[in-house]
């Protein structure tokens, strides 16, 4: 079985872009493969968090995660600053970094653009990530497309580090959905779904309740024209519509705009696909919810299994670097 894995922040409540890019994908992943996904705390630090809130956020995107379909029995789900390997691992992968290929990085130009003051943790945050990979020997990372150039930072710098001091680490392949990759924000369909740019009435949430999302999908922008087409450059708001609509039916964007002939119907059974789509989302984190008493242990035992096998690589990364070893 080939080994996956991704990872994802505890920022607060899940939306369709997670879902759609990321989660539904992990799910799928848990069976075919040796499945490791992590809950990465240490990258959260990088921007400004409350010690309180980071705790709780940590622990509700467990449940949140085992509501989207994971099982702690058919893959490994852990936090990531539990496995101390992950840091240790960024430190001789930062030792293989250059600054001008981190000063490339969009997210972190987008991250720091304006701002007089800027943690080190965010220029160095691909390169944390890049362990968090390497640190398993994973074949496949099943992301968004906004993980495209960490992904590529990650494979540059195993194949650097292969190179310097004979074969270590696995040279990752990204998975990136055909559709729901980039999943756009319903009020601006120019930028992605988003978090960190807070639009509540453009991110449907991963636990929206129906009306919610009828709500945020009706009022969803899109243009003058009144033609359903699948165009994302001329037609950005139709199109991330008819992406949302092809995604949770299992279709194309061009073949559910044949479909429709006015803006108002399409959103309707935009609407009605996501709600159903979710639902079994919803209805298992109402009943974790009650259950919550059993994440520690269950990340516990993710944390071990983790540790198992990111000790072995850690431990054949120092040697093949020439750190002298403890025994
Ligand atoms: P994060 O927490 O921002 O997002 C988690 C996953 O959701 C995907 N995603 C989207 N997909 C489609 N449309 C969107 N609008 C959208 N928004 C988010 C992301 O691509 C991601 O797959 N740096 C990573 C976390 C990370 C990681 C890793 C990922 C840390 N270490 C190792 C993979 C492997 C991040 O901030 O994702």
């Amino acid at each position: 079985m080939s080994r996956v894995l991704s990872g994802l922040q505890p920022s607060g409540d899940l939306h369709l872009g997670n879902y759609l890019g990321a989660l539904r994908n992990w799910v799928a992943d848990q069976d075919a493969h040796d499945a490791f996904y992590c809950i990465v705390d240490l990258h959260a630090l990088t921007l400004d968090v409350d010690p309180a809130e980071l705790r709780t956020r940590t622990h509700d995107t467990a449940l949140d995660l085992l509501a989207a379909g994971l099982d702690p029995d058919r893959c490994t789900l852990f936090v990531q600053g539990h496995v101390a390997e992950h840091a240790r691992l960024a430190w001789l992968l930062e030792c293989t970094a250059t600054m001008g290929e981190l000063r490339r990085m969009t997210q972190f130009k987008d991250k720091s653009a304006g701002k007089d003051s800027v943690r080190v943790g965010l220029f160095t945050y691909p390169v944390l990530q890049a362990a968090d990979i390497l640190l398993y020997d994973a074949e496949r990372v099943p992301v968004g497309e906004d993980q495209r150039q960490h992904l590529e930072l990650a494979r540059e710098l195993a194949i650097r580090f292969n190179h310097r001091y004979g074969p270590t680490l696995v040279v990752p392949e990204g998975s990136i959905p055909t559709i729901g990759a980039r999943v756009m924000d319903l009020q601006h369909p120019e930028r992605k779904m988003s978090k960190s740019v807070s639009s509540p009435l453009g991110t449907v949430l991963m636990l929206d309740e129906p009306d919610e999302i009828l709500r945020k999908v009706k009022k969803a922008v899109t243009d003058t024209d009144n033609e359903v087409r699948y165009d994302p450059e001329a037609k950005p708001g139709v199109s991330n519509l008819l992406e949302l609509l092809a995604v949770a039916t299992g279709s194309t964007p061009a073949t559910v705009a044949g479909s429709y002939q006015r803006y108002g119907d399409l959103k309707v059974a935009v609407a009605e696909a996501l709600i159903e789509l979710l639902r079994p989302v919803r209805e298992r984190r109402a009943a974790l919810a009650a259950d919550s008493g059993t994440v520690p242990a269950l990340l516990a035992k993710g944390a071990e299994k983790a540790r198992a096998v990111a000790s072995v690589t850690y431990a054949r990364s120092a040697e093949a670097i020439g750190l002298l070893g403890p025994d």
